[in-house]
């Protein structure tokens, strides 16, 4: 349960709108959304329907067309392109769908750089970039380049580097998505931890057994927020009904009858 009251994250009518060509794209059609500081969200909803494109909103990738995002009780569209970059760098870490890891850089310089902007010194960025590969299991293709690594071995890279500096704020779209269930698992169990530590999780994943670590799922269905419900809605109903729900969720069977 958490207790904090304050909301970080304040979505008031937020649009996005993309132009090309003579195509007008409604990515975001006016959300309301609050998310309290130590929350973690689950994102879910159809391709196209606007999820990436909120977490880069969110994320301060990307602006809204209309609308106003509030960080902290403070609207961004305030905020100096440096304040914004400063924000991004040491409060937000991102897991991209497409990992977005760079190719001439090798996994312990891929995990080590967004350390290198916010200006850590090197013996502190080392222990930190030793510690979160060794988290993620890819301590031993620390010398690596992507492009050496399979599909499956690069998402815990681009994890390691989310991680890697502590953010206040987690953006993951779809963290398991190339994973298999035992490395899925272990990458929500990092999540899991971060979220103990504090952190605020916005998390899209098709996925409902990973959407149930969350305490929220939001809906999205063609920019629009359809469903907001809290995790326990389903425990509750379960419990209603004489089942026992162990902490990793697993539905047991009801006890005397
Ligand atoms: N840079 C862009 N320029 C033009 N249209 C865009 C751009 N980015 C996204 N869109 C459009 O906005 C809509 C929402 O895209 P978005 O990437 O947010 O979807 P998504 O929910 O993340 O989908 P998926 O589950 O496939 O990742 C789509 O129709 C997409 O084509
Ligand atoms: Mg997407």
């Amino acid at each position: 349960m958490q207790t904090a009251t304050e909301p970080l994250i304040e979505l008031d009518g937020v649009t996005k709108v993309f132009y090309t060509d003579e195509i007008e794209t409604h990515a975001l059609s006016g959300i309301h959304l609050s998310i309290q500081k130590g929350e973690y969200i689950s994102i879910a909803g159809p391709s196209g329907c606007g999820k990436t494109t909120l977490l880069s909103i969110l994320g301060l990738l990307d602006s809204p067309t209309d609308g106003v995002y509030s960080l902290n009780g403070r609207p961004v569209s305030g905020l100096t392109a440096s304040e914004r970059a400063r924000i991004r760098n040491r409060e937000i870490g991102f897991i991209f769908q497409a990992f977005n890891l760079i190719g001439d850089l090798t996994v312990y310089e891929n995990v080590e750089l967004p350390l290198t902007y916010r200006g850590m010194p090197s013996a502190e960025r080392k222990q930190r970039v030793e510690a979160a590969l060794e988290r993620v299991g890819m301590a031993h293709r620390i010398r690596h380049y992507p492009s050496q690594l399979s599909g499956g071995q690069q998402q815990p890279v681009a994890v390691a580097r989310a991680i890697a500096g502590d953010p206040l704020i987690l953006l993951a779209d779809e963290p398991t998505g190339n994973l298999d269930s035992k490395n899925g698992e272990a990458v929500m169990e990092l999540l899991r931890e971060l979220h103990q530590g504090g952190a605020t999780i916005c998390m899209v994943t098709h996925d409902p057994r990973y959407a149930r670590h969350a305490d929220r799922t939001i809906h999205l269905f063609d920019g629009q927020v359809v469903r907001d419900e809290a995790a326990g809605a389903v425990v509750e109903e379960l419990e209603e009904a004489g089942f026992e729900i162990g902490v990793d969720g697993e539905k047991r069977v009801p006890h005397g009858g």
